[in-house]
């Protein structure tokens, strides 16, 4: 069996040193040639957003008719899908970013990227005001800058209702920090419990794992959970890994409102096999540092102490957002987000187009939206920038005097052929969520209806779905290897 075992152990780090290798060879040749420098003749184009709509948009973009100007908090792409991994270290946070210079420095025209964030934007005079906000400042700190186009992608922040407590007590699950966050605290409620002269009562609570919100990002989240609590608490932490507790509370009558049926089944049948705790029909009222209040649905009011709590009770718009709305009051009349017509255009706001959680449209607020939104308007701008193209082309011709008729008219079915844009279409590829103990639930579109798988299967097709669309080759092997490490040794459970 020994034998065996470093047999097996043998081959897959060969495996491993046989990719590596491969991917050296294929990715040492990526550095970018030469970059136009940015043009003063040309229309200036502010990205803000470095995340699935931006992303998408700066990845499909051709800059070559535009100076464009990147400004985000976040100086790199977050692959949002296998977030919740990382709570518990089934993958490594580094794993699923992308620097954002990765993507602007294989661009024709250079690109400015500013790690920054916008605090106004101002629709009538086409400027942009963004603060450093980081730690380190220099001798300047914030900017103003004129935009000709502006695309608006700064996404959502987390929704607390205004319940007390959630921003002091809770964690959100949102950005990479909130993941690294969650996994300290969780290994830290873990290490406190295993402390001695530890009351009963007070291990029950540092082991009781609470979350907010039964959507996918709360389900999830239990999900990985209790992988966590099966495959390495119960190894390294044998004396308290029984005491640990995961318990969903979710307001309405089911979890994930926005799968079909049989999937909400399967879901809810898998957490009570995996005994993760579903409480439907409550609502947490109030939020302390060792307990929430719920109330459930005979409106009986109850005290439920947690060591670790995660909030996940889905979407609200950024403070810039609300300002850019109350700018606009008679024409942005949503509150949930900003309002475009069919072409991604913010209505009153001329150049601007928005994409992302930051609308309000019909679609989900989903990352499948986003980076189809970013794609179409890559596409629309590289017709603006041909457009721009053909008429400087059209205005010299004319100027020179001597074009031809025939020129002068193929220039001007160019240019009416450019002009023609069709509306947004999103194209709905399907609904994955992972839920735990090597299982996922899929939901897609085929043969004209819907089918919902759930199990082993749709858990490899969830795998092997978000590897092929994780941002880069580096990403990809990154993911992979932390899969295959995880198998190898398990989890990490140090605590940094
Ligand atoms: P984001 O990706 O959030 O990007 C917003 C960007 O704007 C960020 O770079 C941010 O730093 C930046 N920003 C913020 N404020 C400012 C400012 N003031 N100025 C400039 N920039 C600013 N969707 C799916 O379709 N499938 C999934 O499996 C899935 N899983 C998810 C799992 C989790 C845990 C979470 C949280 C979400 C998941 N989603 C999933 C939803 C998906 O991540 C979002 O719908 C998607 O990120 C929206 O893209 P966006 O570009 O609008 O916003
Ligand atoms: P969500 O909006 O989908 O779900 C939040 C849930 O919290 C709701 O079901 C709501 O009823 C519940 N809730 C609200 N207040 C509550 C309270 N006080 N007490 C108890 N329950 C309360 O939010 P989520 O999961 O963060 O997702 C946000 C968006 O991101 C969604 O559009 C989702 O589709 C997308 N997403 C998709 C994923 C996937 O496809 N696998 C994974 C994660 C997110």
């Amino acid at each position: 069996r020994r034998a065996w075992t470093i047999v097996s152990r043998g081959t897959i780090l060969a495996a491993i040193a046989g990719t590596c290798a491969f991917v050296y060879v294929t990715q040492s040749e990526t550095h970018p040639g030469e970059q136009l420098p940015q043009d003063p003749e040309k229309k200036t184009l502010v990205v803000l957003g470095s995340g699935w709509g931006a992303t998408s948009f700066l990845k499909n973009l051709d800059t070559e008719e535009f100076n464009v100007i990147v400004i985000s908090p976040r100086n790199y792409f977050l692959f949002t899908p296998l977030l919740p991994s990382v709570t518990v270290g089934t993958l490594e946070a580094r794993s699923l970013i992308q620097p954002t210079r990765f993507i602007t420095r294989h661009k024709k025209r250079n690109v400015l990227v500013y790690e920054a964030q916008a605090q106004e934007v101002d629709p009538v005079n086409k400027t942009v005001t963004f603060t450093d906000n980081s730690e380190i400042q220099g001798s300047s700190s914030t900017v103003t800058v004129a935009y000709d186009y502006l695309v608006y992608a700064v996404g959502c922040e987390n929704q607390t209702f205004g319940i007390k407590g959630v921003t002091e007590h809770a964690c959100f699950l949102k950005e990479l920090s909130d993941a690294d966050k969650i996994r300290q605290r969780l290994m830290d409620c873990i290490e406190t419990a295993a402390f001695p002269g530890q009351s009963e009562e007070e291990i029950d609570r540092l082991m009781h794992m609470v979350i907010v919100g039964g959507g996918p990002t709360g389900v999830e989240y239990a999900g990985e959970l209790h992988d966590f609590l099966i495959d390495d608490l119960r190894k390294w932490y044998p004396e308290i890994a029984d005491k640990l507790r995961i318990t969903l509370i979710e307001a309405l009558p089911n979890v994930l409102p926005a799968f079909s049926k049989e999937l909400i089944r399967y879901t809810e049948s898998t957490f009570k096999e995996n005994e993760i705790e579903v409480l439907t029909r409550t609502i947490v009222k109030d939020v302390g540092s060792k307990s929430v209040l719920v109330q459930d649905a005979n409106k009986e009011e109850r005290e439920i102490p947690y060591g670790l709590l995660v909030w996940a009770t889905g979407n609200t718009s950024r403070p810039i957002t609300r300002n850019l709305l109350a700018k606009l009051p008679n024409i942005q009349t949503q509150r949930r987000g900003i309002v475009v017509d069919d072409y991604l255009s913010m209505l009153g706001a001329d150049g601007v187009f928005a994409v992302g959680d930051c609308t309000a449209t019909q679609y989900a607020p989903t990352a499948q939206v986003a980076s189809q939104q970013g794609q179409y308007l890559a596409q629309m701008f590289g017709r603006i920038g041909l457009k721009a193209k053909y008429e400087r082309k059209l205005a010299k011709l004319r100027a020179s005097g001597d074009a031809s008729p025939e020129k002068l008219e193929n220039i001007v079915k160019k240019l009416n052929r450019v002009s023609k844009v069709t509306p947004f279409h999103y194209s709905h590829q399907g609904s994955l969520a992972y839920i735990g103990s090597e299982k996922a639930i899929a939901d897609l579109p085929l043969f004209n209806g819907n089918v919902a798988s759930g199990g082993g299967a749709a858990m490899l097709f969830w795998r092997s779905a978000y590897v092929s669309t994780l941002y880069s080759v580096r990403n990809r092997t990154l993911v992979m290897a932390d899969w295959m490490k995880v198998k190898l040794f398990g989890r990490d459970v140090s605590r940094e």
